[in-house]
């Protein structure tokens, strides 16, 4: 192994990424799978998980993605999940709640119905799957190599753009107080918990924001560093958190948004 591989491989670890199939969760995907981790990619639609496993299965990385499709907006979809990863693992190495939602609506119109909406995908999935699936990260989780919870914020988590995005912002927040919440907690257990809290990258969610020419470039004028987010951009972060060299780093919110949460907002943008 070089020096490489024993700070960032993930050869031989199991790994369950919700909201696999596009996006941000597909870089992260894509990530354990070149670093060597089995990959169960999670979302409601079933082709697209498995689309997203055979495309990245045939870029010949050391690692395999395979489909588990479920839907975690309820108590009974978490639950579901919970019971089909443990039916088939003994431990779990590696979970990246990634799956999100969001909803836009003047502050004036904006609907009751869109705080469960979002908050059940971004924040009760979050926490509930991590709450059922603490004894299968616990049985391989060792002081020296800890089992590994990543959880998707955003930068509008930590500033107040809300955006429209009232619940979708308020849900970031959550995630990440939870997440440094349960690291406190779950340390005992060998089990880390970080957050990535991400500026706008490209993705499905993020489509009314890019795909429209006036709009992109006035979200790209937002960000300090003059640029969209890359996949690599994810990728290695994750790596760092997951592996070896990230094994002593808990409650951390890694920001990862090209300097956008340090720099002092001059008007309106687009929300992440
Ligand atoms: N893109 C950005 O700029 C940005 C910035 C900051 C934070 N983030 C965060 O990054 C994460 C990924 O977002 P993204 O931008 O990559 O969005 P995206 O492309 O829309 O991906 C969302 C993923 O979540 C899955 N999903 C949604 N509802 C689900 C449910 N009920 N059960 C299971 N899976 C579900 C979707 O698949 P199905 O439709 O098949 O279920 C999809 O794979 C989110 O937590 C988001 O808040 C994104």
């Amino acid at each position: 192994m070089n020096y490489f591989e024993k700070l960032f491989s993930l050869a031989g670890k199991t790994a369950l990424v919700t909201g696999g199939s596009s996006g941000i969760g597909r870089m992260i995907v894509e990530g354990l799978v070149m670093a060597g981790a089995h990959v169960l990619i999670v979302s409601r639609k079933r082709e697209a998980c498995e689309q997203t496993a055979d495309e990245i299965n045939a870029i010949g990385a050391p690692g395999h993605a395979r489909s588990f499709p479920a839907d975690i907006s309820t108590q009974d979809g978490v639950a579901s999940l919970v019971a089909a990863t443990k039916s088939e693992f003994e431990a779990l190495d590696i979970l990246v709640n990634n799956a999100g939602r969001t909803w836009g609506a003047s502050f004036d119109s904006f609907p009751y119905d869109a705080w469960d909406r979002v908050l059940s995908v971004n924040l009760t999935a979050m926490f509930t799957l991590i709450q059922g699936l603490l004894p299968l990260l616990k049985a391989g989780a060792r002081a020296e190599d800890p089992s590994r919870v990543i959880n998707l914020g955003s930068i509008v988590g930590s500033q107040p753009l809300g955006n429209n995005a009232y619940s979708y912002a308020a849900s970031k927040a959550g995630v990440h107080h939870i997440t440094r919440i349960l690291a406190n907690e779950l340390a005992a257990s060998h089990v880390t918990v970080n957050a990535l809290a991400p500026g706008p990258f490209e993705s499905r969610m993020m489509a009314f924001a890019t795909s429209d020419a006036a709009r992109r470039a006035r979200l790209i004028a937002s960000v300090p560093l003059g640029r969209l987010g890359i996949p690599s951009d994810i990728a290695a972060a994750l790596l760092y958190l997951c592996g070896a060299g990230g094994s002593y780093v808990s409650g951390a919110v890694l920001p990862i948004d090209g300097g956008k949460h340090v720099s002092i907002p001059t008007g309106a943008s687009d929300d992440e």
